[in-house]
């Protein structure tokens, strides 16, 4: 902060200027001055400590050099003994230094030059050319040093140093990463300029016919003698087409610091989830008629309001919220930030009919933002998991008192513009919520949300049920009320919070291993919550595909549901959670080092139970039948069936017919009983007598060859594009094998390199970083990703005693 304080802040108080808005049809030609550089190339990296690393003289040539972003937990080993435990991944963490040298033209020496890091976990360090420029302990939180006044234009070469602290464990519930995990990037602009996060769009009515667009953008200036700053802003809408235009003039520099545009836009095309469209603001800054800055935000103009009795609307439209609670980790990427994996995993949830997601418990990567932005989901935008009352000896409590409304603020004013984000998490599960104190600080943080940004409502994760015994409720500064788990209590919402508008934030916390099926014993069948402890804390760490595990504090996914469902007053539920994540394996113990909960597994290879939300929360016709078909002869199995879009369901074993069956009321899938012989499973889903969909399950002979299937078999040769290779082991006619686990060798060569190995399995020791991954239950995961240079990537699969496999990506 202190190397702004040359700055002069433009136009400081007040409204009383002269502020002159002239609208036209169409602008000027778009001038660009503002350079937003990716700055991840080239940094030196080491762990450990030592003063002298902030030193420019210091010789780091021995250092190992990478690109961000980078997590050097992922690339660890796991160990019980690791400070962060199995909650944190047992992966190892530390302290690491970052190095990075470069050289900024003489011609930018009349400009501003700032770094701004997305994200470091934690407690992050930085000194440029030697001299300190400050701390930044939250690790999920972005921010920006002004550069300008430390550095060497010309061939001279400036050094930022950056130490990374995420020594003291624990200090997460869950697996955090280590390192500058996001991205980098270097900023230049003209003394007059846009201000860090400075421009904020608001839509402030909107119709079918008409809407108001506001934009509202903050100056800074190093500079006070300007006569006459001018701000020309453009609207484009969707198709890229200009909509709208206004031009500025602000003839007095010493009043106000911000300047207010409004716009028309006839006919705007609304955001939504189906279709997300999005506007685009440009502003430029002259001063005396020189470009001095260039700034733009996309936007969306929608509107939504959430009602007591009737739950949320978007745009006028009754939605439901099928939504998922996401950490932040990509798998065997680790918490590194790539683009490509964040939206592969955005693909997935939306084909499952996801449309909300909660970012569980942190701000999230700037990128996810965008992400949810274009592909049309809502997110829940979430600050802490913790408020000054600690979780873990180390988390965000010893942070608190000097960095919260920071780390709040600084959410709110980065996050403001996008349309996705519909909602302010100020918690989850505070402490607080059950002293007095949860009533001052949700107030405190509420008035600080609302300060920033008063059109989206402001919730918090809550567990207490009880209106009487919640005092984060109690501080009246909740717009929405959002409570985890106990499903059934919702019901009584009505009764003890008349005229409040509720979602449900959390729930089921239900356990499963993709592949893995237990079969309850007929005792087990009569009392299910019995047969469900016996999987809680079972040391196979095995647990059932079924939907009948779960947490105690949770609840299983039809049962939740229905409630949801049958109820409008709940706007929706946010399951935990969509993915599995690394750390948090609970109920169990080492070597469980991964969640359990997730409808969707690590490597990203949907569970059963993802065909179960499919087939609800979608109109893509959906038949789903599990489990394998490799058992004991004589063996007592539970056939399942998901469906949707058909009356019935018919199964058949060996050709012959064990009858048709739709769904009883209250359930949401089918079940046979079926005495295991070998062969063929069939299943045929009928609607008004017509076949709609057909599914043949064989039992699987050894495992014979490898298959390999990328997602996308021609990638961007830019250096981080991924291509997700799933793996198969088949038998000799083409059967996935359900229980091999074949080790399997991978060599990837030309355009590109392996990223990461995983098979899903929660407790598997085996390294993410590896040129080799047992299958488990029948697959595997290769990641492969460009080097930056365009041609084929050859990827090839061996495994002793199997037939190899290979694939060609081409990177271009
Ligand atoms: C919740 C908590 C989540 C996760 C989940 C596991 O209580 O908010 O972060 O820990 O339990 O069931």
């Amino acid at each position: 902060m202190k190397q702004q304080i040359y700055l002069y802040r433009l136009f400081k108080t007040g409204l009383s200027l002269l502020m002159l808005i002239s609208l036209f049809a169409c602008s000027e030609i778009q001038e660009t001055i503002r350079e937003r550089l990716d700055f991840d190339a080239a940094w030196k990296f080491s762990l450990g400590d030592d003063p002298a690393w902030q030193n420019p003289d210091f010789d780091d040539a021995a250092w190992r050099t990478l690109i961000l972003p980078h997590d050097w937990s992922i690339e660890g080993e796991f160990n019980n003994d690791n400070p962060a435990g199995t909650a944190g991944g047992a992966l190892p963490t530390g302290i690491g230094w970052y190095r990075k040298s470069f050289t900024i033209p003489a011609a930018d020496s009349t400009k501003m030059i700032y770094i701004d890091f997305d994200g470091v976990y934690r407690n992050s360090e930085v000194w440029i050319n030697g001299k300190y420029l400050g701390k930044r302990p939250y690790g999920y939180s972005s921010f920006r040093y002004n550069l300008t006044p430390f550095l060497n234009f010309g061939e001279e070469e400036n050094v930022l140093a950056v130490k990374v602290d995420n020594s003291l464990q624990p200090n997460s519930r869950w697996y955090t990463g280590s390192g500058i995990f996001r991205n980098v990037w270097l900023i230049k602009t003209g003394k007059t300029h846009v201000d860090h996060w400075g421009m904020f769009v608001t839509t402030p009515e909107v119709s079918a016919d008409k809407a108001t667009v506001q934009v509202q953008v903050s100056l800074l200036s190093a500079t006070v003698d300007a006569k006459q700053v001018q701000l020309k802003t453009t609207i484009t809408g969707p198709q890229g087409q200009e909509v709208a235009f206004a031009k500025s003039t602000l003839s007095h520099l010493s009043s106000g610091n911000s300047v207010t545009q409004q716009f028309d836009i006839q006919n705007p095309q609304l955001w939504s989830v189906d279709q997300p469209d999005l506007y685009t603001a440009k502003t430029t800054v002259f001063v005396d008629g020189e470009l001095t800055d260039n700034y733009e935000v996309k936007f969306g103009i929608r509107t939504f309001h959430f009602d007591p009795e009737k739950g949320f609307f978007l745009n006028g439209e009754h939605l439901k919220i099928h939504g998922v609670n996401q950490h932040h980790d990509m798998g065997a990427l680790g918490a590194a930030v790539n683009t490509r994996a964040i939206e592969r995993q955005l693909e997935i949830l939306k084909e499952m009919g996801c449309n909300a997601i909660r970012t569980a418990h942190n701000a999230p990567a700037p990128e996810f933002l965008d992400l949810c932005d274009k592909m049309g989901f809502l997110v829940m935008d979430e600050a802490f998991d913790q408020w000054a009352k600690k979780k873990n000896t180390y988390d965000y409590n010893i942070d608190w008192e000097e960095w919260h409304q920071a780390d709040l603020a600084d959410m709110v004013l980065r996050d403001r513009n996008h349309p996705s984000v519909f909602m302010w998490s100020i918690g989850n599960e505070i402490r607080e919520q059950f002293d007095s104190t949860g009533t001052t600080i949700a107030r405190e943080l509420a008035d600080l949300v609302k300060s920033i940004d008063d059109t989206r409502p402001v919730t918090c994760g809550l567990t207490e049920q009880d209106p009487e015994k919640n005092f984060i409720y109690q501080s009246g500064a909740l717009d929405v009320l959002s409570f985890n788990y106990k499903h059934l209590e919702y019901l009584d919402f009505p009764k003890n919070y008349p005229g409040e508008a509720m979602l449900a934030s959390e729930n089921m916390s239900a356990l499963s291993t993709r592949g893995h099926y237990d079969m309850p014993s007929d005792e087990d069948r009569l009392w299910p919550p019995a047969y469900n402890q016996k999987f809680v804390g079972n040391p196979d760490y095995t647990v059932s595909a079924y939907d009948h595990v779960y947490a105690y504090w949770g609840s299983n996914h039809e049962d939740t549901w229905k409630v949801v469902s049958e109820h409008d007053f709940i706007a929706g539920m946010f399951i935990w959670s969509g993915f599995d994540f690394i750390g948090e394996p609970v109920p169990y113990e080492w070597p469980a080092r991964s969640s359990y909960y997730g409808i969707i597994d690590l490597c990203g290879f949907p569970k059963d139970v993802y065909y179960f939300y499919k087939s609800l929360w979608t109109n893509d016709t959906v038949l789903h039948v599990f489990p394998h078909w490799n058992w004991q002869e004589g063996q007592e199995i539970d056939v399942w069936a998901y469906y949707n879009n058909a009356d019935e369901v018919e199964l058949f074993l060996n050709g012959k017919s064990l009858g048709k069956k739709s769904k009883e009321d209250g359930k949401y899938h089918v079940m046979w009983r079926v005495n295991y012989e070998p062969g063929t499973l069939k299943t045929i889903s009928w609607k008004d007598g017509e076949k709609v969909l057909e599914r043949t399950i064989k039992t699987a002979g050894e495992s014979a060859k490898i298959e390999l299937t990328a997602d996308r078999s021609t990638i961007t040769a830019d250096g981080r594009d991924l291509s997700f290779i799933t793996v198969k082991i088949l038998d000799k006619d083409g059967n996935m094998v359900p229980y091999a686990d074949n080790l399997v060798h991978f060599d990837v060569s030309g355009a590109g390199f392996n990223a990461g190995v995983d098979n899903g399995y929660q407790a598997s020791m085996e390294s993410f970083k590896a040129d080799h991954r047992k299958a488990f239950n029948g697959m595997c995961l290769l990641i492969v990703q460009s080097d930056g240079n365009p041609g084929e990537i050859e990827v090839k699969a061996t495994s002793e005693g199997l037939e190899a496999a290979q694939l060609q990506i081409n990177a271009n």
